[in-house]
């Protein structure tokens, strides 16, 4: 298993461009299964996660071609409408085939994704979604099974609690359903728009994607389409963090500078000075001593839980208390444990972690629990004390392109080893 071997010390410099989201790449190749033409997506990132959606396509019966961050699928006939376990597993968003794949073949059998390391990630709202637009569903041998023979209908899906992948799997299920679905307490992440806006361009009917209702006239079929991924706004809030905890100067380009704006207004009361240097730039550097600055985790335009772990490592650099409040996910503090071993003081009291700071890091062994959790422990390794050993990093080739490269170019002293 590869490992990050990180010498920290180096005060990073100069510009990094972000990729493109995983979090939107994920629902847009799964949105390829709606339609029997070919449809081209641009700048789908090259992480384990997109890897693994590519493979559970072509496992429902779709052609993928790759090559230079441009995917084509073509999705002619669906021989298999199901989701394994063995790929469900390694990928919680699997679910997101459940949707387009009742919607098109009227069948999907995908299975329960289990707990995971941030917390239980139940797909309830998912299936209770789909049972609003008319699909049966039962549960047996740990799948879910959706049925709607004749085709799905359109109706008012209210989700008792905000869900990114929930609302794009009922998205993606209402753009063929007959009819007009109203999604009510709609996920407003950027990602959710992006997914409406391939879709609208696949021939669907969407308005008010990006707001809290959805509003969709079903379609009787979609078409092929070519379509850019947004950029990865939790990337490049990872970047923003590396310039910060570092006292560095780093541009971050090819970003969405509103798509990150609550976590800039962390920074700037933390003492950091950000500029948009261009409509996709972001420059990050020191501008006072960074104090300690509270943070809740909210769904979107929130404070991103997928950037808490990050920030957390930021805090351990803060002059002060700081209190970090995670409200999306009950077990999203594994990270707290790894960053306490390199010296960080902080004591969780359920959902919240109270931070004090600052401490002087030392480098550790040190193990990645997920995706975020791992970024973090590589932002700490940046500024402690000697060599930190970051193992287990396929969780952050889940989500995160060449990142060792591209903080290398910043100038960061970090290598892959990969043991005998
Ligand atoms: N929830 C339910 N029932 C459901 C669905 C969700 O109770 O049917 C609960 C979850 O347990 C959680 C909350 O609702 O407590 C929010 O979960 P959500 O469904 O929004 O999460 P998700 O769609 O599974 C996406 C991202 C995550 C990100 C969350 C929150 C993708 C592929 N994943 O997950 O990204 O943390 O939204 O913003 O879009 C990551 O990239 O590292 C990552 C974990």
């Amino acid at each position: 298993m590869d490992r990050f071997v990180v010498q920290g010390g180096a005060r990073l410099e100069g510009e990094v461009a972000v990729s493109g989201a995983k979090n939107s790449a994920l629902p847009a190749l799964a949105a390829c299964l709606l339609t029997s033409e070919p449809v081209t997506l641009r700048r789908i990132p090259d992480v384990r996660d997109t890897r693994t959606m590519m493979k559970l396509l072509h496992h429902n019966g779709a052609a993928v071609e790759t090559g230079g961050g441009v995917v084509r699928v073509t999705a002619e006939a669906i021989q298999n409408p199901e989701a394994p376990y063995e790929i469900v597993k390694t990928m919680r968003a699997s679910s997101l085939v459940l949707g387009p794949l009742v919607a098109r073949t009227g069948r999907a059998r995908v299975s329960l994704p289990g707990g995971c390391a941030i917390g239980a990630r139940p797909i309830n709202l998912h299936t209770s979604g789909l049972e609003r637009l008319g699909a049966r569903i039962r549960q047996e041998h740990g799948y879910i099974v959706a049925e709607a023979p004749q085709g799905l209908k359109g109706g008012v899906v209210y989700f008792d609690r905000i869900t990114v992948t929930g609302t794009e799997d009922l998205l993606m299920a209402a753009v063929l359903a007959e009819g007009e679905t109203v999604l009510k307490n709609a996920a407003r992440e950027p990602e959710v728009a992006d997914l409406a806006a391939l879709l609208n361009k696949m021939g669907a009917r969407i308005q008010g994607a990006g707001t809290s209702t959805i509003r969709v006239q079903g379609v009787r079929e979609l078409h092929g389409a070519d379509h850019a991924i947004i950029p990865d706004r939790i990337e490049a809030g990872t970047f923003l963090i590396a310039g910060a905890i570092t006292g560095g100067d780093v541009t971050v380009t090819r970003c969405v500078p509103e798509h990150v704006s609550a976590l800039v207004a962390k920074l700037q009361q933390a003492g950091l000075e950000i500029d948009e240097t261009g409509p996709d730039a972001l420059r990050v550097r020191p501008r006072s001593r960074l104090r300690s600055v509270d943070v809740t985790t909210e769904e979107y335009p929130g404070f991103a839980t997928d950037l808490q772990a990050q920030y957390m490592a930021l805090m351990t650099q803060a002059e002060g208390i700081s209190l970090i409040t995670e409200t999306i996910f009950e077990n999203r503090f594994m990270h707290a444990l790894e960053l306490s071993r390199m010296g960080a003081n902080i004591r969780i009291e359920g959902r919240q972690a109270i931070v004090a700071g600052p401490s002087q890091l030392t480098g550790a062994a040190v193990i990645a629990s997920d995706l975020r959790a791992s970024a973090s422990l590589v932002l700490a390794g940046l500024v402690a004390r000697g060599e930190t050993v970051v193992d287990r990093i396929y969780h952050i080739e889940r989500g995160y392109e060449n990142i060792e490269e591209k903080l290398a170019a910043l100038g960061a002293q970090i290598r892959r080893e990969s043991p005998g």
